[in-house]
């Protein structure tokens, strides 16, 4: 069923089959598409457009609620069902605070194909301490992540992760901060491909996913011109898509081969892409997400696993709000 919005009633989720638009050429058709994230949206809504046709048998009607999670605003509302909005406020605060100090390192990292060590060591202290006062906030904050912001918000969350399971583990304050930067630089060879690639949603050619899968050599080479930068913060960037049983890459290392820091970094990332939000799917909750990793034979250290679950569970203990007393932490 067809219905005729004005461009102001444009939501994520509308299928959109016509546009009336005065700068348009009329002779050439407008293609069907799903309007799948918000940044599309706004942009609709920005335009010279007049009006809009939908179908509301393939797509959400004016008035319906979005796709589920389609941005961090449209989920603000289940968030504060978990954490008080001091909580989440907090959470936000520290991700604009880091926000300056990665759009630095990833632009020299464009500019000048090197990484530094100091912003991201910066960073991380800010990742740090709010993971001692508002672990579950923050980690629940970047699970919801716009297409614009996923890079970001993954590092943001994999830092956050890695310092949370390191202290879990008791391991000291200092390599607690540099596993942090580990998590927080990991995939930095993305940073210098190709963002049509990277964003791209339908199936990957070949030669594509072996360009995808050059990023930790790249991100390697590109944290190894700094002489400051941490061994562990090399071997994380190198080794976090190896699996125990060998059938990772770059080098199908196996087992022992792989060390702890590597091993504790593919966890926090699988776990951090699978229950993110995105505007084309929904996110696996953290639950049905760590019932995945587990059975997926020879991928993880299986020890560490449990181990992250555990930390998960016992420092996120799932209640609503209004049942926490004396701040304790609730995750979804
Ligand atoms: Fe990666």
């Amino acid at each position: 069923m067809l219905k005729r919005i004005k461009r102001h009633q444009v939501r994520v989720g509308m299928y959109i089959t016509d546009i009336e638009d005065p700068l348009r050429d009329e002779a050439t058709p407008v293609r069907s598409f799903l309007l799948k994230d918000e940044t599309a949206a706004a942009k609709v809504r920005a335009s010279n457009i007049i009006s809009l046709v939908i179908d509301i048998r393939r797509g959400v009607d004016v008035g319906a609620s979005t796709v589920q999670h389609s941005n961090r605003d449209a989920a603000l509302p289940d968030l504060s069902r978990a954490f008080t909005q001091i909580e989440i406020k907090e959470a936000l605060q520290t991700i604009e605070q880091t926000r300056p100090l990665l759009d630095t390192l990833f632009s020299d990292v464009r500019l000048s194909g090197a990484a530094t060590f100091e912003p991201a060591d910066r960073a991380v202290e800010q990742i740090a301490k709010s993971m001692e006062s508002n672990p579950a906030a923050l980690i629940g904050i970047t699970r919801l992540k716009t297409k614009d912001e996923y890079t970001f918000l993954h590092s943001i969350a994999v830092s956050a992760l890695m310092v949370h399971f390191a202290r879990f583990l008791k391991f000291d304050e200092p390599t607690v901060r540099v596993l942090g930067v580990s998590g927080l630089l990991h995939d930095i060879g993305k940073m210098v491909m190709p963002d049509a690639l990277l964003s791209k949603k339908s199936a990957l050619t070949d030669e594509e996913m072996a360009e995808i899968r050059t990023h930790p050599v790249r991100g390697y080479e590109l944290l190894s011109r700094q002489s400051d930068m941490p061994q562990t913060v090399l071997d994380v960037c190198l080794h976090h898509h190896e699996r125990i049983d060998g059938k990772g890459y770059p080098f199908g290392l196996s087992g022992k081969q792989i060390s702890t820091p590597a091993r504790l970094a593919a966890i926090c990332d699988v776990y951090d892409a699978m229950t993110s939000a995105r505007s084309y799917k929904r996110a696996w909750t953290p639950v049905e997400t760590l019932r995945m990793m587990q059975k997926s034979e020879g991928h993880f250290d299986r020890h560490l696993l449990a181990q992250f679950n555990t930390s998960l569970r016992t420092s996120f203990p799932p209640a609503p709000v209004n049942e926490r007393r004396n701040g304790a932490r609730a995750i979804q």
